[in-house]
């Protein structure tokens, strides 16, 4: 009972007044008539989406609710404790932003460097192939080796950045302990069955985690590629997929008013098909920057796309763009108030933040800094996040906010989960599959062309063309 009473409290809430004609007008804002219709349209889908679920359709609904991955990933971690006191990450995409966002919301901002307070590993995850940055990591890790546990991450196993980013730590780690040492440093994380990466696990014996079948990269953050991180960092990943499982009831909810994913979804879907093509996303909380950055991927991957279910050409999707409060007011929002009114904003707004500070008196002389005296810090960035909303309003600009009552697993579970399920609903809206990624796949391969891969050939002539320089247009 009081454990209930405790997650009724601490839920995530969906506030969208202020996208309403209410606050900024019939010009801008929907209407009572208006949401009226997206409930009629989206209902059904809520419907449509449960039954696809429930017929296996859409595998990453089900992995808060998954035992057997969380208990894999218990066990690998108590079998690494002790040897690991810095865990790298090889993964791109979907196999590396979900990981960055929770290592960026459930852990302090100094957590590698504070060797004191730290629990669990430093924790570095490589989503690039620039050779200063890998260059500098390596000769830093370089005496460090024998307590550093490699995860690579590829649901395909076959990812040239990743590929690349691994064979260079093969090498590395068979210069220095032999073949012992890729089976003792290297956790791969990838398809159950088939792909590069899983030949290489079994040939060389390394411990392996699951990407489950049918679950894109994007929607694998509560799978292992997401949850092994967690937990070999001391995260609670128990109240992580309790936050999501949690969340997966309120977002099947046949009732559209009750439904935080129908309703973000159609909310939308609306302002896209009047104008408002782009979508900002705005955490005032540094702990949720990154989870900005894996939305931007969640929601353009799999929205943006050429062809609709019916097979007509219809090139559709919002553009996701990311922003912090309060740093971004001093750099975006004098575009944000007079430029284009062609965005929807979504404000992400913590209530309590975990740790707090309260600013210093002002000097003698500086009675214009003493309304800051004495306060919170929380204080100033929740006021700063109103102000920045009023003066959007005042422009007719629509706001969304998403309020969580503080930062922590449970939340960021439910966050998570949300937003996964908000793509699906915004899919069907938009009539696409928002689960594939056709349009990645010929800029994957064009790199195999370029870099004289075996069955490219053609490939690569087509490209030549168009990627020699043309003196005539150097200046
Ligand atoms: O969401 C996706 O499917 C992509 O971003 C992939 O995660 C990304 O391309 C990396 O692919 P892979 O995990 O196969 O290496």
């Amino acid at each position: 009972m009081q454990r209930n009473m405790l997650m009724a409290h601490s839920q995530i809430k969906l506030y969208y007044k202020n996208v309403t004609a209410e606050i900024i007008g019939d010009e801008n804002g929907i209407t009572p008539e208006q949401l009226k219709n997206l409930a009629e349209k989206t209902s059904p889908l809520i419907a449509q989406l449960n039954a696809e679920r429930k017929a296996g359709k859409t595998p990453y609904r089900d992995l808060p609710f998954n035992k057997e991955i969380s208990e894999r990933v218990k066990t690998l971690t108590a079998e690494l404790k002790g040897r690991c006191e810095n865990f790298v990450i090889l993964g791109i995409g979907g196999s590396a932003l979900g990981n960055i966002a929770l290592q960026t919301a459930l852990k302090p901002y100094m957590h590698n460097l504070d060797d004191k307070s730290r629990l669990g590993p430093r924790v570095f995850v490589f989503d690039n192939i620039d050779p200063p940055q890998l260059a500098s990591f390596l000769d830093w890790v370089g005496d460090k080796l024998n307590k550093t546990i490699f995860n690579v991450i590829s649901k395909s196993g076959r990812t040239a950045e990743t590929a690349a980013q691994f064979l260079i730590i093969r090498k590395m780690l068979l210069d220095k302990f032999g073949p012992e040492g890729l089976k003792s440093h290297v956790v791969a994380t990838t398809n159950p069955q088939k792909g590069t990466l899983r030949k290489i696990a079994t040939e060389n014996q390394l411990p392996t985690l699951e990407v489950p079948d049918g679950v894109g990269g994007r929607f694998s953050v509560l799978s292992a590629v997401g949850l092994f991180m967690a937990a070999i960092c001391e995260m609670d990943i128990d109240s992580l997929l309790g936050g999501a499982r949690d969340m997966d009831k309120r977002v099947s909810s046949e009732d559209f008013y009750k439904n935080p994913a129908a309703i973000n979804a159609a909310i939308n879907y609306h302002f896209y098909n009047r104008g408002k093509k782009i979508s900002v996303i705005i955490p005032y909380s540094y702990a949720l920057k990154d989870l900005a950055d894996w939305y931007r991927q969640l929601w353009a991957e799999s929205l943006g796309k050429a062809y609709a279910l019916d097979g007509s050409e219809v090139h559709i999707g919002p553009t996701p763009i990311k922003a912090l409060g309060a740093t971004d007011q001093h750099s975006q929002v004098q575009l944000y108030r007079e430029g284009p009114n062609d965005k929807l904003f979504t404000f992400l707004q913590v209530n309590n933040f975990n740790k707090d500070l309260t600013i210093g008196l002002a000097p003698d002389n500086t009675p214009e800094l003493e309304y800051l005296a004495g306060k919170d810090l929380s204080t100033l960035l929740n006021a700063e996040k109103k102000a920045t909303e009023y003066a959007l309003l005042t422009s007719n600009r629509p706001c969304l906010t998403v309020i969580f009552p503080e930062v922590n697993a449970y939340t960021v579970g439910e966050f998570v989960y949300l937003y996964e399920v908000t793509t699906s609903f915004a899919g069907a809206l938009f009539g696409i599959n928002p689960y594939d990624q056709p349009a990645v796949k010929l800029g994957k391969e064009a790199t195999f062309a370029l870099m004289g891969k075996e069955g490219y050939k053609e490939l690569a002539e087509q490209i030549q063309p168009l990627t020699k320089l043309d003196d005539k247009f150097l200046v």
